[in-house]
């Protein structure tokens, strides 16, 4: 089956085949190689790409901007400070606009909502830089990283420790559930996943023969795990909740004591980053032997370079 995705935006995994990922990891692939031998080929000549960005960012900023600009394309980042969004001109009157001079837009903020309706409007491929709900494109280069790591995704078992709720969490158990891969979310009832996408991603691993569960037990939900996955305790836009947080989370930091308790040794560590040492992750174990946080970061740019070549192309 031959894979087409020019013109697609990229709003969540929820809405890419097993197929179009795989496609997607594989030009991933390929353009790390590219870069390696500093082959220039300059894809995005004459193109725009405009960046909105409602919350901070440095790895899906420089990812998006680097991987645009090398290959001849002019990014635009666009801060609220920047530009009229929601103050003064509707967002459906501003996607209108983008649409009809820029080649394609990122957005990375807070509503979900607000990533649709610019791809409704604006026309052009939209890409979810990060929402409340989801991070694809972090996901995408979770699973490359985890392909390099281990040669192939087939039943990998990734444990999500922490907040298993939040946006990084949800985008990697879709990919997990998608790529036949094991993948189980262990933290408080409190901060449990969402139970429609935790269904549809159980119903997704069961055809696939596979498994996607929710243990609070770190022994547990740990056992014979090759991925430990963890993300900050409190995201951007709830720092109200950081004090709770810190109490609730606490038993899911990720410490020698829970690397331990895969019985695995050939567990890595991963992590979106930012991190807060010291809070989710030790500083031992994400300066470790184990972890592979900056072949992640850097395969960020790898993959999102490779949904833009797929969907501009
Ligand atoms: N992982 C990630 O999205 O990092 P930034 O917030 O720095 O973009
Ligand atoms: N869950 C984090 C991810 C940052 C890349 C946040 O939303 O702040």
């Amino acid at each position: 089956m031959s894979v087409n995705l020019k013109g697609k935006s990229l709003l969540t995994l929820l809405d890419f085949t097993p197929e179009e990922i795989r496609y997607l990891l594989d030009v991933a692939k390929q353009v790390k190689m590219e870069s390696r031998s500093r082959l220039k080929q300059e894809r995005f000549k004459g193109m725009t790409l405009a960046m909105i960005f409602e919350k901070r960012s440095t790895r899906t900023r420089l990812a998006f901007e680097t991987a645009f600009a090398e290959e001849g394309g002019h990014p635009i980042f666009l801060s609220l400070n920047d530009i009229h969004l929601g103050v003064k001109e509707s967002l459906e009157d501003t996607a209108r606009v983008l649409g009809r001079m820029v080649n394609a837009i990122m957005f990375r903020g807070y509503k979900q909502e607000t990533v649709e309706t610019l791809a409704r409007y604006s026309g052009v491929p939209v890409y979810n830089g990060l929402t409340d709900d989801f991070h694809p494109t972090q996901a995408l280069a979770d699973l490359m990283t985890i392909e390099e790591n281990f040669g192939s995704l087939k039943r990998i078992k990734v444990v999500f420790m922490g907040d298993t709720r939040n946006n990084v969490a949800t985008s990697l158990m879709i990919a997990c559930a998608k790529m036949g891969m094991n993948f189980v979310a262990c933290g408080p009832e409190e901060l449990k996943p969402n139970p429609e996408i935790l269904k549809k991603c159980e119903e997704i691993a069961k055809e696939n023969n596979t498994s996607v569960e929710f243990i609070p037990d770190p022994k547990l939900a740990l056992k014979n795990a090759d991925v430990v996955y963890t993300d900050v305790w409190v995201s951007m836009g709830e720092e109200k909740e950081a004090k709770e947080r810190m109490s609730i989370l606490k038993p899911y930091q990720v410490n020698d004591e829970k690397m331990d308790m895969t019985g695995n040794p050939d567990t890595i560590f991963m992590h979106c980053l930012p991190a807060v040492k010291g809070q989710e992750v030790t500083y031992e174990v994400i300066e470790g032997k184990q972890s592979r946080v900056w072949d992640q970061a850097e395969n960020r740019k790898h993959t999102i370079k490779a949904v833009m070549i797929a969907t501009l192309l």
